[in-house]
């Protein structure tokens, strides 16, 4: 998968070296690149906001940098989608995460300040689809953590990311439910016991005991989760708990 990141701040964008997505940058299963949207001023001072028109509070993102950054992406035949982050966007969720994963070519837009010309997402929906994106219902300074936030959502989820893709089958928000608690050695710590059905090697009421508590764990935490789950695929023991 390719992925181009527009920002001001390109270093803020260091993190993806680390871990699983920096070994997927570097053995080439993605192909990142973080580009410094100042690259594409042409004044001395770099200028890439301005006051808002019709007056208010801070500053505004100009269009003609991300005009010309954004021409950058629509060059050749293929387009990228282009997420943009914004607490006014369609909440990100897992869905989402697992949709994009599927595509072969991302491009994000990191605002700052008061937001970017309404102009440039007009302009850019002329050249590929576009979608506006929230992390969740509050105000971050800028996009840049929330990219951070969805290229590892959708990275972890590109076949060959992560060593064990099992692992990614009984995650949180998978499957409408949230994950059963996990417990290691030692078997007591701080008087504390690991609940003995993990250590009775019985695999069937393992698999009972980790679905109770994702069920107890999302309806205590979630209930929305629970209100929008299929009653289809629960079972009768799930409807117990
Ligand atoms: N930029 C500022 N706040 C944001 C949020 N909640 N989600 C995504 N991008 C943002």
């Amino acid at each position: 998968m390719r992925i181009d990141v527009f920002s001001i701040f390109p270093e803020y964008l260091a993190p993806l070296d680390l871990s699983l997505i920096g070994k997927a940058r570097r053995t080439g299963l993605l192909d990142l690149t973080v580009h410094d949207l100042r690259e594409f001023t042409h004044d001395r001072h770099r200028t890439v906001d301005d006051a808002p028109a019709g007056g208010g509070a801070g500053m505004v993102m100009k269009p003609e940098p991300w005009a010309e950054a954004l021409g950058t992406l629509a060059e050749g035949p293929r387009r990228p989608t282009l997420l943009v982050p914004s607490p006014s966007g369609q909440p990100f969720t897992q869905a989402m995460a697992r949709e994009l994963a599927q595509q072969d070519w991302l491009a994000f837009a990191c605002g700052r300040y008061e937001g970017i010309d309404e102009r440039v997402y007009e302009h850019a929906a002329t050249l590929m689809p576009v979608r506006p994106f929230s992390l969740g219902d509050y105000v971050l300074n800028g996009g840049e953590v929330a990219v951070l936030a969805v290229v590892e959502a959708v990275a972890r989820l590109i076949p060959g990311v992560i060593g064990n893709a099992e692992s990614l089958v009984e995650e949180s928000h998978e499957d409408g439910l949230l994950e059963y608690p996990v417990y290691t050695k030692p078997a007591v710590w701080q008087d504390r016991e690991v609940p003995a059905v993990l250590m009775s090697g019985h695999h069937a009421q393992i698999e009972r005991w980790r679905r109770d508590e994702r069920l107890r764990r999302t309806a205590r935490r979630r209930p929305d989760l629970i209100l929008k789950l299929d009653p289809g695929t629960l079972d009768k023991v799930d409807r117990a708990v």
